[in-house]
């Protein structure tokens, strides 16, 4: 019997996860069927429940819902309950699991497919959102020599810190406090993006970067990335690599195989220029 998945948000007509999805399955001649479910504002559970009675296996989960997924499992992982989010569910009988892939998703983005290694370098993530909070614990694990949160509310970031403190060498702070210093990586994980907007980071920050990485997807050359571009930074790239390799982790969750995401990300790959 077809297995069904979907992807839960409002609006949802943009996703590409029921493309890459559909992909994977065909990679690796799974058996499912997964669609767009938009929920009313306001009526995820509902919507969610009614998919559920219908014999559905698990949905993905986009804005504004990633907080209502999260509220609405029974069983979370521990980057959700980080992150607070999930954007991953699995239906199991009585039980709802909940994930959140979207940090392991940018790791895995970062060092397999960019090449990039985390270990032992200078890391800066400018935003303490929701995009920021779920990365935070998959970056800790690979050890970098430091990890900087910045935020425009210095206060957001400073807190989310302490939250993970046990788990490696982070520090928050606000934009200005990043005066002097310089990073190896640099990350965008806030909002700006979507509003043309760049987050006031001294260009200083990508004195000795190797790469420049904005979460946001297919909004091309961002304020972010020109700034990082302006300042010599060799290698910029956006989110798209990030969006698929979360999905692979879902995929790998629910099914048990893993797919190749190199030629989906090469499909949606829109260039920066
Ligand atoms: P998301 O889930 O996309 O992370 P969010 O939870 O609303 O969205 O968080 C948005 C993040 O982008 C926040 O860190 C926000 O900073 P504040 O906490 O100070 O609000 C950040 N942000 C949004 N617009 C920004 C801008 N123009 N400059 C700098 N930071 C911005």
């Amino acid at each position: 019997m077809t297995d069904r998945y979907a992807i839960v948000g409002n609006p949802v007509g943009f996703s590409k996860s029921p493309l890459i999805h559909t992909e994977f399955a065909r990679q690796t001649g799974q058996d499912i069927e997964y669609t767009r479910l938009e929920a009313p504002l306001g009526r995820f559970k509902e919507t969610v429940d009614a998919f559920r009675a219908a014999g559905a296996k698990g949905v993905n989960i986009t804005a504004p819902f990633k907080l209502d997924a999260f509220a609405y499992a029974s069983d979370v992982s521990e980057a959700a309950r980080l992150a607070g989010a999930a954007n991953a569910l699995s239906f199991e009988g009585d039980r709802v699991r909940a994930e959140n892939f979207d940090g392991i998703g940018l790791v895995n983005d970062i060092q397999r497919n960019l090449g990039f290694s985390l270990q032992g370098k200078r890391v800066l993530m400018l935003g303490a959102g929701g995009a920021a909070r779920g990365a935070l614990l998959p970056f800790l694990a690979q050890q970098p020599a430091e990890f900087v949160l910045a935020n425009r509310t210095a206060a957001k970031a400073q807190a989310l810190a302490r939250q993970c403190e046990g788990a490696g060498s982070i520090r928050g702070c606000g934009l200005q406090d990043l005066e002097g210093l310089r990073f190896d990586i640099v990350l965008n994980a806030t909002s700006a993006s979507l509003t043309g907007e760049l987050p006031a980071v001294p260009a200083s920050v990508f004195g000795s970067a190797q790469l420049a990485y904005e979460l946001a997807y297919a909004k091309g050359l961002t304020p972010f990335l020109r700034l990082a571009q302006g300042a010599g930074v060799q290698r910029l790239a956006d989110g798209v690599g990030m969006l698929v390799e979360q999905a692979a982790e879902a995929f790998q969750w629910w099914r048990g195989v893993r797919p190749d995401t190199a030629p989906l990300i090469r499909q949606l790959t829109v260039p920066l220029a």
